[in-house]
């Protein structure tokens, strides 16, 4: 380590001081035999295990339909665990030292009688944190979270209760609700039984280790502090770009859509962190408070706007390196004439007083032509004069790009003199890189998500008002797509970056979309 390295070390300043500590407490997941719990759960359970991160001791219960014995189940977590952790090297001393504190309840989830002989296995736990201080985590169908949680409560495993951080909590995955009125309703069910402080909504990008960097990157700098309003923002792009396709999950996307599945939650919570202002404190209702006022700040959509400002798409056949791709209605479980959209951009206005007039270009879609994440902040052009009166629009605006995934990092894009005799400018780059910076490790989002949930602290997770304002603001978008077929513009070739009309969209405002990889 040299003495500049050594400097940065001796300034690092831990906050773990505001982090609550995990208490010993048994995990139920219910849905025990899913592709979450194999793919996710247990992988980041396994890793914070073998971090020493768990607290001692632990337990956790599956809970599924199938028949089968404990060995039975660990036999294909370990399976699974091996195609999956993010670690190729699994230890197996530790493994069977993990898989000695997990253990399977099988029963049908309407059914109360296995609610009960879940509560003895639970009541069986010889601690009295393990019995009183569990996590439920819901890896089932939507349609399941309002009955399983009222077993839960008429079993006597879910009592409901207003303290935080110890007692019951429930976890629950996204889709949260399929609009407004169906989230509102599900809200009332589950704090029928539940408090709110004791409801864990998941999204998993708050999850994300370059998500939550957002905040500190914002707040812990007065540079870019300083720039971050209309006074210096042109507009802001957020673009989300996967290059697979639906796959094998036809089934569900048929219900969701690209806008039920990543904008309402994805890029909805992105846009609040990028936008919000600083909270107050950094407890978790502070933080989520600046969050709900500023996405009440976005300009509703109203019907006109919906054909001027949102743009959707579907992804037809296409090819790529000489593979040819089938289209969204080839996928399995898809109807041949589906009108689901796998792309959606959007120009929302945020109507504060940091941010009047200044536009924020949403874009996600799948089956694109690569796989990225970024947020975009691009600034305004100089004066004018001088340069810029010289090289007219080829002179480029500054921007920074927070990239979320992959290749971490941040971008700070500006213009420099090209060395020699003549005059020339053209843009360079200052480049932070995890990586680089910090060496290869990126935990799961779930290890943190995870980890926060036993420790009973909400900050990352979405509240109650968050979700129903999110849905309030892509309803008006979706129904007015709804009442219209896609067309055949709508259309685009896998492989290719969306539907023409996304292009059209920014450049109706004098706008370009912009990646780092291509700006
Ligand atoms: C999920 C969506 O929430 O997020 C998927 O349901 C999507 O359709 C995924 O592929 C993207 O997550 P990530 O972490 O790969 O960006």
């Amino acid at each position: 380590m040299d003495a500049s390295d050594q400097l940065d070390e001796s300034l690092s300043c831990r906050l773990d001081f505001i982090r609550r500590a995990v208490k010993p407490c048994t995990i139920v997941i219910f849905g025990a035999s899913g592709d979450l719990t194999s793919r996710k759960l247990i992988p980041a359970l396994y890793h914070l295990f073998t971090e020493k991160q768990l607290p001692d001791p632990f337990r956790i219960i599956g809970f599924a339909r199938r028949p089968k014995t404990d060995d039975a189940w660990r036999g294909e977590l370990l399976a699974d665990l091996q195609k999956f952790s993010r670690n190729k090297n699994l230890d197996v001393s530790k493994w069977n030292d993990f898989a000695a504190r997990v253990s399977y309840c099988e029963g049908e989830f309407g059914d109360l009688n296995a609610y009960k002989k879940l509560e003895q296995q639970v009541a069986a736990s010889p601690e009295e944190s393990l019995r009183r201080n569990i996590v439920f985590y819901l890896a089932t169908s939507p349609s399941q979270f309002c009955e399983v949680v009222q077993h839960l409560c008429s079993a006597g495993l879910l009592h409901k209760s207003e303290e935080t951080g110890s007692g019951q909590r429930i976890v629950i995955e996204k889709p949260f609700g399929h609009d407004l009125v169906s989230a509102k309703k599900l809200n009332h069910e589950l704090t029928r039984f539940a408090s709110e402080r004791q409801i864990y909504r998941i999204d998993h990008y708050l999850g994300k280790e370059t998500v939550q960097n957002i905040l500190m990157f914002r707040f812990s700098n007065s540079v870019f502090e300083h720039l971050w309003n209309r006074q210096m923002v042109d507009h802001v792009q957020i673009t989300v770009a996967e290059n697979l396709g639906v796959g094998a999950r036809g089934g569900y996307y048929e219900e969701a859509g690209a806008m039920r599945d990543m904008v309402q939650n994805h890029l909805l919570q992105v846009l609040a962190l990028v936008s919000m202002e600083p909270p107050v404190t950094l407890e978790a209702e502070c933080i989520r408070d600046e969050k709900v006022k500023l996405l009440r700040s976005i300009r509703p959509f109203e019907l006109a706007q919906t054909a001027r400002d949102a743009v959707r798409g579907q992804y037809g056949p296409g090819e790529v390196d000489g593979q040819k791709l089938p289209g969204y209605r080839q996928e399995p479980k898809v109807k041949p004439g589906s009108n689901v959209e796998t792309f959606v951009a959007l120009r929302l206005l945020v109507d504060n007083w940091r941010w009047a007039g200044v536009p924020f270009y949403l874009r996600t879609g799948k089956r694109l032509p690569v796989n990225t994440s970024e947020v975009r902040v691009q600034f305004r052009r100089t004066p004018h004069v001088l340069f810029a009166a010289q090289c007219g629009p080829n002179l480029d605006a500054n921007a920074i790009t927070l990239r979320l995934q992959p290749n971490e990092g941040i971008f700070l894009r500006f213009n420099g003199k090209v060395p020699g005799s003549s005059m020339e400018i053209r843009p360079v780059r200052m480049h932070f890189d995890y990586e680089a910076e910090f060496g290869a490790y990126t935990p799961e989002a779930y290890e943190r998500l995870l980890l926060e949930v036993i420790a009973g602290d909400s900050t990352l997770f979405i509240r109650r008002d968050e979700v129903e304002t999110a849905w309030s603001i892509v309803d008006p978008i979706r129904q007015a797509w709804a009442n219209e077929p896609l067309k055949d513009d709508d259309l685009y070739a896998a492989g290719s970056w969306g539907p023409e009309a996304a292009d059209a969209l920014l450049a109706r405002y004098g706008h370009k979309w912009r990646m780092t990889q291509n700006a």
